[in-house]
């Protein structure tokens, strides 16, 4: 970089559990220790750099089947420097957080490790954030694994709190996030049941409305405000408003749509604070950017998440194929050297039949998506006519909404049940009108309460 003046960027590739992130932390201890500037004393631009990993790992690292501390997110982090060669500033960028896993987790895996972390905090943060339990949450019960080898997630929690000290978060903001994280933890024990009008819902018992009071503590607002914005939604018509209840089921999908809402905000705002912290550098000469993304997937059952992280790795190796090979022997062969050919698989037909518009899998989904009376499995039949010839693609025998992919990685079957809920996926309103009513009170000094500006909006 130095000596060529030029800008690198650093791709790591492999598929789930083959050593990504393991790989870019010690690219970027070694960018660190080049170009770290020696007897700095306090937080150095590069030790925060180094600190961010923990606390993104916090947030967006889960056990899943593959691998005890699988990324669930992709992951830019680009390293400025400046005219000596010092690192003067960085800068992360974040994709695609894997937002289903805060409601739905299956054995053998775990939700993000912040919520085990917090349930095995010290005793006053445990009551003061009025956790508990791990196994008294819906949102974790649902599997039974709640513990990950040679992983103690109490002393995670100092180190994850430690890790936020240097990186540049408050202890006023730290507590906000983790009210939030606890926060989500109660919504998610709020259940419903039918309520007196046709098609409506109420709180389910005691328990729940207890529950729905801790999250409106926790989160700040009011506890009726919260309570409608679950069971109820408001329809916009020429004529006016009208405010239609929600069966018991819709209100438990809006009840989980509030918590991965509330779980990618509060993630992208730690990516902004981190960011802000660190602080980039308008003068840099030149940087260096390695990229870790969540590696190619193939479970048993696999989803709209699976489809997009593998359409990623697909794009990479795209990437790799046009660099390594295409570009490499083409100048091999210019250069007349003797050179035996290396066939690779061009993977252009894969990512044509993904993401091509229009005529393209995502193509045709966001069509469907248009249409209000397109099902699962209308969208399904609509993509074994449409590929019905196509060699990358086949309908596995007596499926109804599977299909298969041929990927350059190997086969991967899709269920396409939720995809058309999961490629949607928009911010309710009555969600947002909650969340912009939080207000966090602390009294100022000479007792008077005023805004604090840590609050999660
Ligand atoms: N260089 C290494 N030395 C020792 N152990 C390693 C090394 N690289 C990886 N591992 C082990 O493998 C595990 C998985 O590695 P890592 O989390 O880096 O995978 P990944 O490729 O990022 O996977 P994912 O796509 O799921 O995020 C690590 O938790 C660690 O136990
Ligand atoms: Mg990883």
């Amino acid at each position: 970089m130095i000596n060529e003046h030029g800008s690198q960027s650093i791709l790591v590739s492999g598929e789930s559990g083959a050593g990504k992130t393991e790989t870019t932390k010690m690219l970027m201890r070694y960018l660190a220790f080049m170009g770290g500037r020696s007897g700095t004393e306090g937080r150095t631009v590069e030790q925060q750099v180094l600190e961010s990993n923990p606390v993104l790992e916090a947030f967006g690292n889960a056990k899943t089947v593959k691998n005890n501390n699988s990324s669930r997110f992709g992951k830019f982090v680009e390293i400025q420097f400046d005219k000596y060669g010092k690192i003067s500033g960085a800068a992360v960028r974040t994709y695609l957080l894997e937002r289903s896993r805060v409601c739905q987790v299956s054995d053998p895996e775990r939700n993000y490790h912040c919520f085990y972390m917090l349930c095995s905090a010290p005793p006053e943060d445990v009551k003061r954030f009025k956790v508990g339990n791990p196994r008294s949450f819906h949102y974790l019960n649902q599997t039974s694994c709640y513990e990950v080898a040679n992983v103690d997630d109490a002393r995670e929690y100092l180190e994850t709190r430690n890790a936020m000290d240097i990186v540049g978060i408050s202890q006023e903001e730290q507590d906000a996030i983790f009210r939030v994280v606890a926060a989500i933890l109660h919504l998610g024990n709020i259940n419903f049941s039918k309520g007196k009008e046709i098609d409506s819902s109420r709180l389910r018992d005691e328990k729940s409305i207890n529950h729905l009071k801790i999250v409106a503590e926790l989160l700040m607002c009011d506890e009726k405000l919260l309570e409608d914005s679950l069971c109820q939604r408001v329809i916009v018509t020429p004529d006016g408003n009208i405010t239609k209840p929600l069966d018991p089921d819709s209100a438990l999908q809006s009840r989980d749509a509030l918590a991965k809402t509330v779980y990618s905000r509060l993630f992208d705002w730690i990516v902004d604070k981190i960011n802000n912290s660190i602080g980039q550098d308008p003068d840099a000469i030149s940087i260096i950017g390695v990229l870790d993304i969540y590696g190619f997937e193939s479970f048993k059952v696999n989803s709209f998440e699976q489809l997009c992280i593998n359409m990623t790795n697909e794009k990479l190796q795209q990437h790799f194929n046009q660099h390594v090979f295409k570009m490499e022997q083409e100048e091999y062969t210019r250069d007349e050297i003797d050179w035996s050919y290396v066939e690779f698989v061009d993977n252009q037909d894969v990512l044509d039949l993904i993401e091509k518009k229009p005529g393209g899998i995502i193509a045709l989904l966001d069509e469907a998506c248009m249409f209000p009376k397109s099902t699962h499995e209308t969208f399904a039949q609509k993509m074994y006519q449409t590929y019905k010839s196509h060699k990358r693609f086949s309908k596995p025998k007596l499926a109804r909404t599977a299909f298969t992919i041929n990927h350059y990685a190997g086969d991967v079957t899709y269920q396409a049940d939720y995809f058309l809920d999961k490629n949607k996926d928009y911010v309710v309103a009555e969600h947002q009108a909650l969340l912009n009513s939080s207000r966090a009170t602390t009294p100022s000094p000479d007792g008077n309460i005023e805004h604090d500006r840590t609050t999660l909006h």
